[in-house]
């Protein structure tokens, strides 16, 4: 589909879209703010002068929502069932070969299968009881640095 307005303004009609996506676009603010003299990042401007910035953003990211739900069909697609399916599979690539190398021997190649595959489905279940809303599948990663003194 192509449009020839812009995301400030309505772009489709009225509940006719499933899923909207956008990819780095909305930085692209609608007002005029003045430019930064501290820095040519924001990131290492001084905070008195992003404050313009972070007002426009504010009220820009609103609109930019607001239109969005308006165009989006209402009764958006809950699939928990699908969401938790696609998450283990995610999981499952970085982590079933450190899960396997952690079995033992002893069992065969079809055994440690089994386990993982009964490891991942009991993921798979315990993510599709969880309420979207607040689910949250980020990584966190913590270190523990621990040293010895030697006497
Ligand atoms: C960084 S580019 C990203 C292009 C593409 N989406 C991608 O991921 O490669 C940002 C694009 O957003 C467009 N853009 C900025 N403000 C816009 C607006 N209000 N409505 C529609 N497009 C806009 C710019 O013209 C630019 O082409």
């Amino acid at each position: 589909m192509a449009t020839n307005t812009n995301f400030y303004k309505q772009v489709v009609p009225d509940e006719t879209c499933d899923v909207i996506f956008t990819s780095m676009t909305t930085p692209w603010l609608e007002d005029s703010v003045p430019p930064l003299r501290s820095s040519v990042f924001e990131v290492s401007a001084v905070e008195e002068e992003l404050r313009p910035f972070q007002r426009a953003s504010a009220r820009c990211w609103e609109k930019f929502l607001l239109l969005r739900a308006k165009e989006l069909k209402p009764e958006g697609v809950d699939d928990r069932e699908f969401f938790a399916a696609r998450i283990a599979e995610a999981h499952r690539v970085w982590s079933n070969a450190s899960f396997r190398s952690g079995l033992s021997d002893t069992r065969t190649e079809e055994e440690k299968d089994a386990v993982l595959d009964q490891f991942y489905d009991i993921f798979r279940r315990r993510v599709a009881e969880c309420d979207p809303a607040t689910y949250r599948s980020e990584y966190l990663m913590s270190r523990l640095i621990v040293q010895k003194k030697m006497i």
